[in-house]
């Protein structure tokens, strides 16, 4: 066993609502947890970014409408169980852990009711949230949360490497027969440069998405696919990867690059519009128009800018019933900056990847098909999602299935024995390691992006997907023959999994000849 070693009963890999609910679920259960975030402050994550809201009580005909919405957003290719369960549990759990718990400070009327919002696909309004900004808010007070509750340590700058598994890493050959079950994660420590191993009887995944795989995204740059890349190297089964979601209504801008104008916009009123001032949506989607299903509404952006030979649409906001300085101040503001009034101008926007509906795939308790290894959140696939995610269940189901993964892993029985985890050797760098050149990552990244973004990304064809294929072959070489000379670095570690997961994302859509929902091949069947 290595000398300088971390153990714990319970990792959690990720630092957002997902990874954050598993910590608390575990910590009440008594385990020892460890959250580990590759960021320098656990509340910078993808969760900060959410802005529209969280799905939580919105009427007594809820959960059984909210079911139904869900189902249909996601072109019934949902796992039904997983719909049923965010349903059921998501509306307690908002109230029981984030209101109650951590204290979001959710925006209530003037009747101290909770506030109701809506956005596309929502058949009634029962969003909760904090003006335009509730992902902040809810990751700032979950955050303070989890800092006070005593057997959970947070390590920051510290990225998983490797899913630690016995048939993989152990040198007691013997256990290359055994069944396979993973012991932990190697993590390189962003401030030491070292690469130490933390071993738990169960560890969560849940490391954020993948939007950063595309040229134009809403998520910060950390979503590099981590998680996803990393169950797959362990053997994990990952599924539905072909279902990327892109948010219709990102600010186009050359400086503001990837800044969400909330869906919640057209829940109150803005339409979007082409350069000739139409309505197009009508056209698209006559019956639910500029609140139709994000897949439908990027698509429409998609077909106008490429008829008009435009960069973008426009958002038109005077339509707005309410006043944005107030109920969307930080839209309101970086608009300002931008250069836009957007209580007088329209705002240019271009649809961006957003969300990924495929993932790990969990059970209804968070475990991936190895023992010891469980996800959740955007790394995960529950299923809840189907081929497109209904807007603000993101953040419910990083809650719902966070908590479930976070009772199992507490109650994980089939603890690793010290022989199995002194087994484990420490990490080994290259004989004569070079810094990595940052300009070489850079384009390496760049290419990837340029990749997924015109050849797997809103319309997609056949061509285009062989073409992403070739030239992310070749890209996946050069980045493991880099890998395995350069000195580590996080930018190294993000570039390794983000062309493993962008490879995956685009075989998955290779080998799906039907469109349904975010994925859409041009020419083929609906
Ligand atoms: C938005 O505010 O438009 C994003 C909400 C979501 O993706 O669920």
């Amino acid at each position: 066993m290595s000398s300088r070693h971390e153990s714990f009963d319970v990792i959690v890999v990720g630092a957002g609502i997902a990874g954050l609910s598993a910590a608390v679920r575990a910590a009440e259960a008594g385990a020892s947890v460890c959250v580990l975030t590759k960021e320098a402050s656990p509340e910078e994550c993808n969760t900060r970014y959410a802005q529209g809201g969280i799905v939580a009580r919105g009427g007594p005909e809820d959960p059984e409408l909210l079911e139904q919405d869900i189902l249909a957003a996601g072109c019934w290719l949902n796992n039904r169980e997983a719909v049923g369960i965010v349903s059921r549990e998501g509306p307690g759990a908002v109230e029981d852990l984030l209101l109650r718990k951590a204290q979001v400070p959710f925006l209530r009327n003037a009747e101290g009711e909770v506030d109701l919002t809506r956005e596309a696909a929502h058949s009634i309004r029962r969003i909760w949230h904090v003006k335009d900004y509730t992902g902040r808010s809810i990751q700032e007070s979950l955050t303070a949360y989890v800092r006070g509750i005593p057997n959970i340590h947070i390590f920051t700058s510290c990225m998983a490497v490797d899913v630690i598994t016995n048939t993989h890493h152990s040198r007691d050959d013997s256990q290359r027969y055994a069944p396979k079950r993973a012991l932990g994660v190697y993590v390189y420590g962003e401030n030491t440069g070292e690469v130490v191993p933390f071993f738990a009887s169960a560890t969560i995944l849940a490391a954020g998405g993948i939007g950063n795989l595309y040229l134009r995204t809403s998520n910060p740059p950390g979503a590099t696919g981590d998680g996803v890349a990393m169950a797959e190297r362990a053997g994990a089964e990952v599924i539905n990867a072909e279902y990327v979601q892109f948010h219709p209504t990102i600010l186009f801008h050359r400086d503001l690059k990837g800044f969400l104008i909330s869906e919640s916009l057209r829940g109150e009123g803005a339409r979007l519009m082409n350069r000739k001032g139409e309505y197009f949506m009508d056209r698209y989607h006559p019956a639910l128009k500029d609140l139709a299903p994000r897949d439908e509404v990027s698509r429409a952006i998609y077909y106008e800018m490429e008829q008009s030979e435009s960069t973008y649409v426009l958002l038109d906001t005077s339509l707005l019933k309410v006043d944005p300085r107030d109920r969307f101040p930080s839209i309101h503001e970086t608009c300002l900056r931008a250069g836009i009034d957007m209580t007088r101008d329209p705002i240019p926007v271009v649809p961006a990847a957003h969300y990924f509906c495929g993932g790990v795939k969990t059970d209804m308790e968070g475990r991936t098909t190895i023992p010891g290894l469980y996800a959740a959140g955007e790394t995960a696939c529950t299923g809840v999602h189907g081929a497109n995610r209904l807007a603000s269940v993101s953040l419910l189901e990083g809650l719902v299935f966070g908590l479930r993964a976070g009772t199992a892993a507490a109650g994980q029985a089939d603890r690793p024995g010290l022989p199995l985890v002194q087994s484990i050797p420490d990490w080994v760098f290259p004989a004569e390691e070079e810094a990595a050149d940052p300009i070489l990552i850079y384009h390496d990244l760049l290419n990837i992006q340029m990749t997924m973004w015109d050849y797997a990304g809103i319309v997609r064809t056949r061509k285009r997907l062989a073409r992403a294929k070739a030239d992310l072959n070749y890209l996946a070489h050069r980045v493991d023959s880099f890998y395995r000379q350069a000195r580590l670095s996080r930018p190294l570690l993000e570039l390794r999994n983000a062309v493993d997961t962008a490879s995956r994302i685009v075989r998955d859509a290779e080998a799906n000849p039907k469109s349904l929902g975010c994925h859409y091949l041009r020419g083929s069947p609906v």
